[in-house]
């Protein structure tokens, strides 16, 4: 997919009107009678009409009321990208012009963009893949308040999220930690910012025991990528360090999981670490002054004959010893030592992303990110703002001392589960314990992988998390 600035409009080409509700159309529909036929349908309150030109299509598109605030008109034009895109399919149209009539050139913005991100495919195991995809392949945005420049960094973003989406995608078949790092690299080389990657023996050198004891049960090597995108122009001091969880696929490990409905989909368990890359993506594409690390532990989860077992003690990155009492706590596990090795970039500010647990899945379900922290104020509502900007949603959790109640050990410094209650918080409060700045942690188990089409974001992996961490990472630039 490809999302391109151009000028006018040529008098064949496909086409998508977005218009206002009360719009007079005289101007973009000058044949009388058809204008009628759009007036008719749109007077049935339908928000979309469809001209069809036999050499060229004409879709007219209702966006928002102006009264309506603008993030929610900013979500209902995403959303009417979505569902333009089977019209166009239906009619094999391969490029299409975004014509804004009358709307706010950030709601075309965001039209082309759920247009663009609906158009999202995972073919690469289907074989006679070539009447499955889809036809629409370039989107040209006419918005004169448009310059070609920030139509180029909404082209990023949105393949930022593609190359996301494929991470989360990959099966471990493809996709074991090693590939990870290895695809990572590439999406590095591409967009510019360096990629060191710590191979088993390095992890173990640093002693790493949180990653080692979770890839004790694997045949796979763990990794450890560091992600640097660091302009001259950077705006702070001290980088914005970026945390993803990289579990490439999360059996429980001894703790097994049930198969059916809990294990089936765990290959997404490295949505996280996917989201932390694509933002780097998204951010060195656009050159966006501001320096910005991202930290990735990776490995799969496993039973094994010398797999991690409940009671084991296990002595973290930063010398915390911790009680396992469930080995499919395991996320915790590997990113307290990477938010342990945040330390000394004495970072401005940690945002770690994991798909860490079914108990903030069960509370919100896909429809937004729980988070919680302990920064300031400000930068929990900045982050926040970029979320409703986005419609990368932030529920934000209480963040409470009293939940550390819950994670105390009869044998060692902490145990890596809380009790029944407050799943989510507990395990956030679990790697507060491995931090000393100010501390972001979203949980995106809900939201992650959808396993049937939700809107644009799609089927299987979502991509969640670069969009509203690049939009917090571009405010923060400028
Ligand atoms: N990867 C899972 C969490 C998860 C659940 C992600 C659903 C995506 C969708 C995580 O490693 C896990 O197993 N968490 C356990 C923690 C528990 C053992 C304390 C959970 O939530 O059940
Ligand atoms: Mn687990
Ligand atoms: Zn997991």
């Amino acid at each position: 997919m490809k999302i391109i600035k151009k000028k006018e409009i040529e008098e064949r080409s496909n086409r998508i009107l977005l218009v206002r509700k009360e719009q007079n159309l005289s101007e973009y529909v000058p044949d009388a009678k058809q204008r009628n036929y759009v007036q008719e349908r749109l007077n049935l309150k339908k928000e979309v009409a469809l001209l069809n030109q036999l050499d060229h299509l004409v879709i007219i598109r209702v966006l928002g009321q102006t009264d309506e605030p603008k993030n929610n008109r900013l979500e209902v034009a995403r959303k009417a990208g979505f569902e333009v895109h089977p019209m166009l399919n239906d009619h094999d149209v391969d490029s299409v012009d975004v014509v804004n009539c009358g709307v706010e050139p950030e709601e075309c913005v965001a039209f082309a963009e759920g247009l663009a991100l609906t158009g999202y495919q995972f073919l690469k195991y289907m074989t006679g893949e070539k009447e499955k995809q889809n036809k629409l392949e370039k989107i040209f945005l006419v918005d004169e308040a448009l310059t070609g420049d920030q139509v180029d960094k909404l082209n990023h973003v949105v393949k930022a999220v593609y190359l996301t989406r494929d991470l989360v995608n990959e099966p471990l078949s493809f996709l074991t930690a090693v590939q990870l790092s290895l695809e990572i690299e590439k999406m590095g080389k591409e967009a510019g910012f360096e990629v060191e990657v710590f191979n088993k023996k390095k992890i173990e050198s640093l002693k790493m025991g949180g990653l080692l004891a979770v890839n004790r049960g694997s045949l796979d090597p763990p990794t450890f990528s560091i992600l640097t995108w660091k302009p001259e122009d950077a705006v702070n001091k001290n980088p914005l360090v970026l945390v993803g969880k990289g579990v490439v696929f999360d059996t429980g490990g001894l703790s097994l999981k049930p198969t059916h409905d809990s294990m089936d989909y765990m290959k997404c368990d490295m949505g996280g670490a996917a989201a932390v890359a694509g933002a780097l993506y998204a951010v060195a594409m656009n050159r966006l002054p501001v320096w910005v690390v991202g930290l990735i532990p990776a490995t799969d989860n496993r039973p094994d004959g010398n797999a991690y077992v409940p009671g084991d003690v296990v002595t973290m990155y930063d010398g915390t010893t911790v009680e396992v009492l469930n080995t499919d706590a395991e996320g915790r596990m590997l990113l307290a030592d990477a938010l342990s090795y945040a330390k000394k970039y004495g970072p401005e500010l940690v945002i770690e992303l994991s798909t860490l647990t079914g108990a903030a899945h069960a509370a919100i379900d896909k429809y937004g990110i729980v988070g919680m922290g302990n920064a300031s104020r400000e930068v929990m509502d900045n982050l926040k703002e970029s979320g409703e900007y986005t419609a990368e949603r932030i529920a934000e959790f209480p963040f409470w001392d009293d939940y550390k109640e819950q994670l105390k050990s009869e044998i060692a410094d902490l145990k890596n589960i809380g009790g029944k209650y407050g799943g989510a918080i507990t395990a956030g409060k679990f790697l507060e314990h491995f931090t000393d700045y100010p501390y972001i942690h979203l949980d995106i188990a809900g939201p992650s992988y959808n396993k049937s089409a939700y809107n644009y974001r799609g089927l299987g992996g979502s991509g969640v998390g670069v969009r509203i961490l690049y939009n917090y990472l571009l405010n923060r630039s400028i």
